[in-house]
């Protein structure tokens, strides 16, 4: 980006020379200076963009972020907005209900387009202002994401900045998502994560305007989030992982912190308990439950499919029971995610009764069930999602009214190795470049699934070999943002040319912030 950064101000000077040299000669006939307009170099490419070719909007040491008065969420967005301005710029950036001014930030929930939606928002870019106005709060919020990948990069940065000029250039922006889920699951359970790590996850879900968090918080390993109606699930359940560390889990006030967290950022927590396998941490605190032939203890390699719980037991119902009410009780959004996969040591049968009595269990609770592709298998409501990774029962879930949301592991499983000699990583879907993770149609992607059964996309990263924030971030960055814009942008506003030559410009925001990333042969970095 370096690179980008000195083509910019090559560019500038071409301008300036090419101008004053003009000027030498030929006085009055040399038009005004003339400022150089960047393409817009956005990750998720807007649903439509408009260079106007006026003057480019100018911040100024004055410029203020004006709301409405009365809305203290549209007041937090834009004190969002104004604090990640101020840490580079240095200029006092007040948010304020004044009348606009020169130089002045809008945000506003009036005036967008009803096309854009409940997500979307319309951005107008000119000399004297930026306004950006939206139908819902989550509009603004994404279109504050538009606004910081429009100013320089270094607006990333946590320091003062020596740069003197902070420009966007003129333009009209009308965006809005092509897909209502725009997902990403982390495994907290093969190794478990700290509050802070998931915060990290949940800004970079941000930048990128996704609005789902899929937190697989149980598995053989360990369980991660503490019940009160069970607390042996933690105290004897957590305290072990892949490999063997220490494991660790959320309280109830950690896991209100992360839905808090992310829902400052429109991004949605959906908890995962996975049942009835990958179960063998819950089993450590109620071998009972347990089915499997295996021995109960903790466990800290990666196999699965081997434990379950016991189906056949009216006790199991009890656990269930317990587990779903209390994990929806403090959960605000609408869905639990009952898991359901890689299932080997039940029947047919007793895996569809499992499924269907566990699905009435989490209706009970208000919620929506969403299961891996496997829940198929069971009659389901139509309210029921089934999220393929395999992609091979989607009929079955279209035949019930579910819909799906798509994580075809060979294409958006992050935690597929890049190439053989990726360090962190498995393969055993595919090697995943970026490419592969961009460059497909989630519409023509399932025979039979067509643009209106898709909710979305959601890319998972598994935790097998992933131990901490960096690994998760090396492993995202640069196939997150691919993932984002397969779930954003219309179909036919995307090409794997663009998005390269686009994503290559944000190595350095990531630089700025911290982030872990491939440095891909695909990218022109
Ligand atoms: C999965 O990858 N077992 C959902």
């Amino acid at each position: 980006m370096q690179g980008m950064e000195s083509l910019h101000q090559r560019l500038r000077l071409v301008v300036l020379v090419a101008t004053l040299g003009g000027a030498a000669c030929r006085p009055s006939a040399v038009p005004p200076p003339q400022p150089v307009v960047l393409a817009p170099r956005l990750v998720p490419e807007p649903a439509s963009t408009t260079i106007t070719g006026g003057a480019p909007f100018d911040l100024a040491r004055t410029s203020n972020i004006v709301v409405d008065p009365g809305n203290a969420e549209v007041a937090a967005i834009a004190e969002m907005l104004a604090a990640q301005i101020r840490r580079p710029t240095q200029f006092p950036i007040l948010v304020s209900t004044t009348a606009t001014s020169p130089g002045a930030i809008v945000l506003r929930l009036s005036g967008a387009p009803a096309s854009v939606g409940d997500e979307g928002y319309a951005l107008t870019v000119t000399a004297d202002s930026v306004r950006l106005v939206a139908n819902r709060p989550a509009g603004l919020f994404h279109g504050i994401q538009t606004i910081r990948q429009l100013l320089p990069q270094d607006i990333e940065s946590e320091m003062g900045s020596e740069r003197s000029t902070w420009q966007i250039p003129a333009q009209n922006i009308v965006d809005y998502p092509r897909f209502v889920w725009r997902g990403a699951m982390l495994d907290v359970a093969r190794h478990f994560f700290t509050v802070r790590e998931v915060q990290q996850y949940i800004d970079l879900l941000a930048l990128y305007k996704m609005n789902v968090l899929h937190l697989h918080l149980s598995d053989d390993q360990g369980w991660r989030i503490a019940l009160n109606s069970r607390p042996q699930l933690t105290a004897l359940g957590s305290v072990t992982q892949v490999g063997g560390g220490q494991g660790g889990f959320y309280t109830q006030q950690d896991y209100q912190n992360i839905i808090r967290y992310a829902a400052a950022r429109y991004i949605l927590v959906v908890p995962e308990i996975d049942m009835p396998s990958h179960i063998n941490a819950g089993l450590i605190a109620y071998p009972d439950l347990g089915c499997s032939a295996r021995p109960t203890g903790p466990y800290s390699g990666t196999d699965v499919g081997w434990s379950s719980l016991c189906v056949d037991k009216e006790a199991t119902y009890a656990f269930v029971d317990d587990v779903v009410r209390e994990i929806s009780g403090i959960t605000p959004g609408p869905y639990f995610h009952i898991g359901g996969d890689e299932v080997q040591t039940l029947t047919h049968d007793q895996y569809v009764r499992f499924v269907e009595r566990v699905q009435g269990i989490v209706n009970k609770y208000g919620k929506k069930m969403i299961g891996w592709e496997e829940i198929t298998k069971a009659r389901l409501n139509p309210t029921t999602i089934a999220q393929q990774w395999k992609s091979d029962s989607a009929t079955a879930a279209l035949a019930s009214g579910a819909k799906l949301i798509l994580s075809p592991a060979p294409k958006i499983y992050l935690d597929m190795k890049y190439t053989p000699t990726t360090e962190l990583g498995l393969h055993w879907a595919a090697y995943v470049e970026v490419r592969d993770s961009y460059d497909w149609d989630p519409a023509a992607y399932i025979r039979g699934v067509g643009e209106k059964d898709i909710l979305g996309v959601e890319a998972p990263i598994w935790s097998e070999t992933v131990r901490n924030i960096g690994a998760v971030m090396y492993l995202a960055l640069p196939r997150m943002p691919a993932v984002a814009e397969v779930g954003w942008t219309p179909q036919a506003n995307r090409t794997w040319d663009g998005f390269r030559s686009r994503v290559a410009s944000h190595a350095p925001r990531w630089n700025y912030l911290g982030m872990n990333y491939y440095h891909s042969p695909q990218v022109p970095w």
